[in-house]
């Protein structure tokens, strides 16, 4: 069975769109260690729209299962990884005006560039991974530079609306995960998994761990609105 990493950017998204402090990410994520999620994932962006650096210290400090600082090769983000020393690093790629992670790293385009990174963050304990697309010159091309982890990018397989685009994409994730196994690498995958589609891909034999963010705080919204007007109106009597 995948284990699961529980990404606490949106806690974060909530609380800057009042700029005040709640909700903290490092509450939700210790609810998310209580319900039994096995890491917490954060992503430190290079314009902080969303988790701060204070936030990242404050989970390296108190996340007891283990914490994945997702980031950009942006030469300042490595320079606060290797102070924060997170359990584990996963590369990301990082444009400005996206809404989210779009794609996967390309590891071929970049490879020197991101080889150096990984040995810089190795070098300082951290397990690193890479975010990449599901093929197999780009699976490669991470196990040639040295990375030991990598998570397949599950976002077309999500996006995908047809049966017969969903079957094409989902078989482009097994095939990619099976040669990254047999490459020895460790495999994990996520990017727009929610509660329609992740089974299928749970199913996937060798997946590591399933990295999962939107649709697990989207959901906690409504399971807990119940109780927390229920709360407000108990005060107001
Ligand atoms: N994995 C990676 C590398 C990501 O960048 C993200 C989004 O931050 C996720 C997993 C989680 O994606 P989602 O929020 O769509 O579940």
């Amino acid at each position: 069975m995948p284990k699961l990493g529980v990404n606490v950017d949106h806690v974060a998204t909530l609380r800057e769109a009042r700029g005040g402090i709640e909700p903290d990410p490092l509450w939700a994520a210790s609810i998310c260690e209580q319900a039994g999620c096995d890491s917490i994932v954060a992503h430190l962006r290079e314009d902080r729209r969303h988790i701060n650096d204070l936030d990242v210290r404050k989970l390296k400090r108190n996340v007891k299962s283990r914490f994945n600082l997702e980031m950009s090769i942006n030469p300042e983000i490595v320079e606060r990884a290797k102070k924060i020393l997170p359990h584990q690093a996963t590369l990301v790629p990082e444009r400005r005006q996206e809404l989210t992670t779009e794609g996967g790293l390309s590891v071929n385009k970049y490879k020197k560039k991101i080889g150096i990174v990984v040995e810089a963050l190795k070098r300082k304990g951290i397990e690193v991974s890479i975010f990449i697309d599901p093929k197999p010159s780009e699976i490669f091309a991470a196990k040639t530079i040295g990375v030991e982890i990598i998570e397949i990018h599950t976002g077309r397989y999500s996006l995908a609306r047809t049966q017969k685009a969903v079957g094409r994409e989902y078989r482009k994730i097994k095939q990619a995960v099976e040669y990254a196994l047999s490459l020895g690498l460790e495999v994990n995958a996520g990017h727009g998994l929610d509660y329609s589609n992740v089974k299928r891909i749970a199913r996937i034999k060798g997946i590591n761990e399933l990295n999962i963010g939107h649709s697990i705080i989207s959901r906690a919204i409504f399971s807990g609105l119940y109780k927390a007007v229920r709360d407000m109106k108990r005060l107001i009597r």
